[in-house]
């Protein structure tokens, strides 16, 4: 079985002096925590502050998004060079750039195969929304969207999947658990068709949406969940240290 690992993806939240202020905050709780890995995903601009509170800890870093490109001109964006020394992980295809931002699996595809080639360790999200689990259309959905985002990846290494269905993003309605496993006992069997059983099942499959301190411990019971990617509940040092010292009691 993987490490367990719990992503706080604090999306456009914190100030780069608040977001040092929680991570420091963290770092004193769960600094030495090694049976889970812990991973901050700050905005950009506060990628070197985050990075250098945790620095020395276990705690890792991750950038919430990167363009597929090393430099070039893309007004506004950051590439993986630059995000290479501040981080180690990358969240890919969050539902909210897909909504807003108009990212399709394509242009994630080729931002999964970048992060790979530059050492960066894809975050990738899918999930379905709820017009599509309302027409039973959970499974079609994500197993088109993996597929599509894993096209022509051959060395998964560091590749993580979170499933995150749309409705339970920042909802407070989480999946149930059963949901939940379902959902990440496809995802593993897609990663097993690609990439080999052995190696899917050495690869982490998360959850998210609406994790928090009251659901995690079901949800990292399930035998396919192996961790979650927490939003809101992220931005409380209490609540996300409680989330991970719960997952470190579930999967000791
Ligand atoms: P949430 O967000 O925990 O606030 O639902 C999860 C996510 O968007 O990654």
């Amino acid at each position: 079985m993987p490490t367990p690992l719990i992503a706080g993806n604090w999306k456009m939240n914190t100030t780069v002096q608040e977001a040092a202020l929680l991570a420091g905050h963290l770092r004193g709780s769960l600094g030495g925590v090694t049976s889970v890995e812990v991973v901050l995903c700050p905005p950009f601009v506060s990628l070197a502050e985050v990075a250098r509170a945790v620095q020395g800890s276990a705690i890792k870093v991750g950038a919430q998004n990167m363009h597929h490109e090393d430099k070039g001109a893309f007004t506004g964006e950051v590439s993986p060079l630059m995000l290479l020394g501040l981080c180690q992980y990358v969240i890919l295809g969050h539902s909210e750039r897909r909504r807003d931002f108009a990212e399709t699996d394509a242009v994630v595809n080729r931002k999964v195969h970048k992060a790979l080639a530059s050492g960066l360790r894809p975050i990738l999200c899918v999930g379905e929304l709820l017009a599509d689990r309302q027409a039973g259309r959970e499974e079609a959905v994500v197993t088109a969207s993996l597929k599509a985002s894993l096209e022509g990846v051959t060395s998964p290494d560091g590749l993580v999947v979170a499933y995150e269905p749309v409705w339970a993003i920042g909802t407070g309605l989480a999946a149930t658990p059963q949901q939940a496993q379902a959902m990440c006992a496809l995802v593993r069997r897609l990663l097993a068709g690609q990439f080999g059983r052995e190696q899917a099942s050495a690869l982490r499959v998360l959850y998210g949406g609406s994790v928090t301190p009251a659901n995690i411990q079901e949800l990292a019971s399930q035998p396919d969940i192996d961790g979650g990617l927490v939003g809101g509940a992220s931005l409380n040092a209490a609540q996300f240290a409680d989330i991970v010292r719960t997952t470190v009691s579930v999967r000791p």
